[in-house]
């Protein structure tokens, strides 16, 4: 694939953008589910709703949220909230407690009994499973806000983020060094999507499924795994890594610490990447062990713009499914 330009002119617009036909109604699990428009789409809108805040204050005036977190969250709970009420909607949040999606209650139950309450639903739940199935049967749109297979709305912010910094997005190179889990999924179909190269370096063993690989470059993605973090690194406009422990693996974190310790971002590491390379990450972040305090608090780091972006791409992504 070429890769696709994200038009800079759309966030002066006078004119909001038209809300693109066959995106309202439909569910967000995956970055597979956009199509290329649909994630430039997505990004542009983001950035006309962070230009110009209030342009869609009342747009979502009747709808209902409704927030599942089968793991405590702080971001994504917050920007979620701030998206859905800045833009007129209001929002239900539900805890670990009273989720238990498939085991307090079974998901097509859940699923079922939701749309007579509210209008579009966002979960933060260990299994992408568990997630789908709430979709299957669910009549209104679900929104991945986190799986153990994907994280989209994360990758569209930190595109977005991209874009802002390096003001265009195809033909960069962004390396991604750790685990190769639902981050780096959502990046590498993003990535596809928006003509960026992604270099993944992980420890054997803890490459991106091949799947999700095998799809992304048949459908024209340049993706290159190592294991060699230099080499990933080498030339990149953008390093970004994640944690080494996510949410559903805590009880392999000693292990992992230590598979994972050469794979740390740290200034040695960073002199690889071009001069004017950006530091990324989803947060929250284990300072010390995935990244170094010197490169997260650098000037290359680019992290809390990334978590700003969050509150704008998801209101894009809340207008569009609900358009
Ligand atoms: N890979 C991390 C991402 C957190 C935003 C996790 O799943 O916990």
């Amino acid at each position: 694939m070429s890769g696709i330009t994200v038009i800079e002119h759309s966030v002066e617009k006078a004119q909001p953008l038209p809300f693109p036909p066959g995106m309202g109604g439909h569910d967000l699990l995956s970055i597979h589910d956009l199509s290329p428009k649909e994630v430039e789409f997505i990004l542009n809108l983001g950035r006309q709703v962070k230009a110009h805040p209030g342009r869609y204050a009342h747009t979502l005036e009747g709808k209902e949220l409704a927030l599942l977190f089968e793991e405590p969250n702080l971001c994504t709970h917050v920007t979620f909230e701030s998206a859905m009420t800045e833009a007129g909607g209001k929002c239900v949040a539900v805890g670990p407690q009273e989720v238990g999606l498939g085991k307090r209650e079974a998901v097509k139950d859940v699923a079922l009994n939701l749309p007579r309450s509210v209008d579009i639903v966002m979960a933060r739940a260990f299994s992408h499973e568990s997630l789908s199935e709430l979709a299957e049967h669910a009549s209104i749109p679900v929104i991945n806000g986190l799986s153990d297979f994907e994280h989209p709305c994360q990758a569209l912010g930190d595109y977005m983020t991209l874009l802002e910094h390096k003001e265009h997005l195809a033909g960069l190179t962004l390396a991604f060094v750790g685990d190769g889990n639902n981050v780096a999924h959502s990046l590498i179909y993003g990535a596809t999507r928006l003509g960026v190269r992604i270099k993944v370096a992980t420890p054997p063993g803890h490459e991106p499924s091949a799947a999700v690989v095998a799809e992304a470059r048949f459908e024209g993605g340049d993706v290159y795994l190592t294991d060699d973090p230099g080499e990933a690194v080498a030339g990149a406009d953008a390093v970004y890594t994640d944690v080494w422990t996510s949410m559903d693996q805590k009880a392999e974190a000693e292990a992992r610490a230590s598979v994972f310790r050469p794979y740390q971002v740290n200034a040695a590491l960073m002199k690889n990447a071009k001069p004017d390379a950006v530091f990324m990450h989803c947060l929250p972040a284990r300072r010390g062990q995935e990244v170094t305090d010197e490169v997260i608090d650098s000037v290359h780091s680019i992290v809390y713009d990334q978590a700003d972006n969050r509150l704008h791409v998801e209101k894009a992504i809340l207008l569009s499914l609900l358009s």
